[in-house]
């Protein structure tokens, strides 16, 4: 394995470039602008082999690229040890570019995978790679084609020697913020991937909170467009600060061009997704943890898109109040109090996907640093927000804190707030407004409050129909009551084998 290396200083490597970029559509392109203006040669390479010259022709004169029309001479163009960065769409054509490259490299080497890969696809790749004495790192890169050129949040898996060799790039591209860039080593193998799918699912809550948010202005009170910008615009100047709250007022002020409608009202209304989020919540349901704003997000989209379905609904009419607007005193108040339901809806989502990595790394030993994690994500990414830092506080305060709903400022935040949650959900219900991510997030808070949840009844049921066993609140043990016969109950065993959740 490579001894620990850092990037070799300009006279050392000769004519050799620092890292290389395989992959330029866009993202990849910017990737290499981003390296090429931090004074880094960097090599570049596309299969189509027109968008090496396109590159070099619009953008040669950013810094210093060093272009090949082979995969051969891309490799031979880099100084040892080499960083390969792929940039191509996740899946077999990934593998197809990994096979391709291992022949020509040599031990030591660095392959980085920078698309949104499926972590186990990570882990298999890294281990495959490990075999031929090659590291590979799949890395998070979030911020989308602005932030690969501007500069992205970076969340590098693989081992700690290619994190010596490849991190002073990364960091050196990542955007800063407060003087930290937002890059660190995340952990070994597929943790870079999972934090940045888990990264994905957050972004998919949040977006489906700010769509309810809306969704419940607009039918709720009657709001046009303009004017729903208008309180997003104020929403982030506030707690509720965020690359995502800001972009939504520029999309809801937006008008369209051919019609003179609010752009909103001409966009199909049938969300599509990528699958990040899908992933993420599949691995939740591997790992037990229930990211329930995640999954209504996820299930949301899917809701949007049944085109069929909806129509055979809406041409029977199914029942249900409907053209229903909170007037007069109900509306007193309702934009803040939506405001405050978003605040408190997000802390639930974002504290369900810390738990989500907390329990991966536990899964798979890669030791994340949460704090450090808020810590890259305040800026750069799609989920970029104010709201990091005190995740970050939160975490740096407690490195063990069981959930960021603990944390002195986020309890006190989610109790201030609950009034008012508590009432938009009812005011959802109520007019017939879909809110699956706020009223599940207001699920998840009460349940976790709760001291005795109706589970009890659920271990009863199985063991009644399938003698499943149950383990009881005064005495260890798992037991098993003769539902068929005298009713007795019969000891199982005296270890406890109850099966919990991993954390
Ligand atoms: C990012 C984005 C990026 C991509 C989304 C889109 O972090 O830069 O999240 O990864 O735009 O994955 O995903 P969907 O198409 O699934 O919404």
């Amino acid at each position: 394995m490579a001894e620990t290396t850092t990037t070799p200083a300009a006279s050392d490597r000769g004519d050799l470039a620092d890292v290389g970029v395989t992959g330029l559509a866009v993202m990849g392109r910017n990737l290499a602008r981003n390296i090429a203006r931090h004074g880094h040669a960097v090599a570049v390479h596309n299969r189509t082999s027109s968008r090496v010259d396109e590159l070099v022709d619009e953008h040669g004169d950013e810094g210093d690229f060093r272009p090949s029309h082979s995969l051969e001479d891309f490799v031979a163009s880099l100084a040892k040890p080499r960083r390969v960065i792929i940039m191509v769409k996740a899946g077999k054509a990934t593998d197809a570019v990994i096979d391709e490259l291992v022949p020509l490299l040599e031990e030591g080497d660095i392959v980085v995978d920078a698309g949104n890969a499926h972590f186990e696809d990570t882990r298999r790749r890294e281990r495959d790679l490990r075999e031929h004495g090659l590291h590979y790192v799949g890395t998070g890169v979030s911020g989308g084609e602005e932030g690969a050129l501007e500069g992205p949040s970076i969340m590098p898996g693989g081992s700690r020697e290619s994190y010596d060799a490849l991190g002073p790039i990364l960091e050196d591209i990542a955007v800063d913020v407060d003087g930290t860039p937002c890059c660190t080593y995340v952990g070994p193998d597929g943790a870079g991937h999972f934090v940045k799918m888990v990264h994905n699912g957050i972004e998919y809550a949040d977006m489906q909170l700010i769509a309810e948010a809306y969704d419940l202005l607009r039918s709720g009170l009657g709001m046009e467009p303009a004017d729903i910008a208008g309180v997003f615009e104020d929403w982030n100047s506030g707690d509720l600060e965020s690359f995502l709250v800001e972009i939504t007022a520029r999309v809801l002020r937006h008008t369209d061009a051919q019609t003179g409608k609010p752009f909103v009202d001409v966009v199909v209304d049938q969300a599509e997704q990528k699958g990040t989020g899908r992933w993420t919540v599949q691995s939740a349901l591997d790992l037990g943890i229930p990211v329930t704003g995640i999954a209504e997000a996820v299930f949301a989209r899917a809701l949007s898109g049944a085109a069929g379905q909806r129509k055979a609904v809406l041409d029977k009419g199914l029942a249900g109040p409907s053209g229903v607007r909170l007037e007069g005193e109900d509306a007193e108040g309702f934009v803040d109090a939506v405001r405050q339901a978003l605040y408190a809806s997000k802390v639930v989502a974002y504290a369900q996907g810390f738990d989500q990595i907390t329990a991966a790394s536990a899964e798979y030993g890669w030791g994340v640093d949460r704090g450090m994690m808020a810590t890259i994500w305040r800026g750069g990414c799609i989920i970029r927000a104010r709201f990091l830092d005190r995740i970050k506080e939160a975490y740096d305060a407690d490195e063990h804190l069981a959930s960021l709903l603990l944390d002195d400022y986020f309890a006190s935040a989610v109790d201030d707030a609950q009034d008012a949650w508590r009432r938009v959900v009812s005011a959802a219900v109520r007019l017939g407004i879909p809110a699956p991510g706020f009223s599940s997030a207001l699920a998840y808070y009460d349940g976790l409050r709760r001291d005795r949840l109706p589970a009890s009844l659920v271990q009863g049921l199985r063991d009644l129909f399938g003698a499943h066993t149950y383990r009881r609140v005064d005495t260890e043990g798992t037991f098993h009551t003769l539902w068929g016969g005298d009713l007795s109950e019969e000891r199982q065993d005296t270890a406890d084998q109850g099966s919990h959740s991993p954390h």
